[in-house]
């Protein structure tokens, strides 16, 4: 499997999540654990670019496919992507619990081109929820990422 761009090797049972997977087994404890059953949006990954719960996907069904987590989202050299910076200059967070997710899946909606209007943000980054009620400052993230993206 590949994790942010790097080979891994897992022997694990066949019921592991891959939530499990990448904060047990591969130590990337970026991804958060909110509820567990598919509601909170807190585990988001990406999966060959798409936005995957992975407290639903057992780990071995990603055998083959690239994940990107959050600790693989800026730069090699270190510089954050776009929405992890929209995120810091609009203050899109308060405890930031649910930010890994949030930004995951900022990115695959920016790019999946349902980010036009602020009907859309909030529509497509339903799935994300934020206990701390932070969704003003994260519409206003993704609507400046989504502009630096659609410049590169
Ligand atoms: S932890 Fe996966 S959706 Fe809540
Ligand atoms: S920032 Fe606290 S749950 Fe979203």
């Amino acid at each position: 499997m590949l994790i942010n761009g790097q080979p891994y090797q897992f022997n694990i049972d066949s019921r592991t999540s891959l939530l499990d997977l990448l904060r047990d087994h591969a130590g990337l404890t970026g991804t958060k654990k909110g509820c567990d059953h598919g509601q909170c949006g807190a585990c988001t990954v990406l999966t060959d670019g798409r936005r995957t719960l992975s407290c639903m996907s057992f780990a071995a069904m990603n055998d083959g496919w690239e994940i990107t987590t959050i600790e693989g989202l800026s730069s090699a050299d270190g510089d954050l992507h776009p929405m992890q910076q929209a995120f810091i200059d609009h203050d899109a967070f308060q405890c930031g619990y649910c930010t890994p997710g949030q930004i995951l899946s900022a990115v695959a909606c920016v790019e999946e081109g349902h980010a036009e209007s602020d009907a859309d943000i909030r529509e497509y980054m339903s799935g994300n929820l934020c206990r701390c009620a932070a969704y003003p400052n994260i519409v206003a993230a993704v609507k400046q990422a989504r502009n630096e993206m659609e410049k590169a």
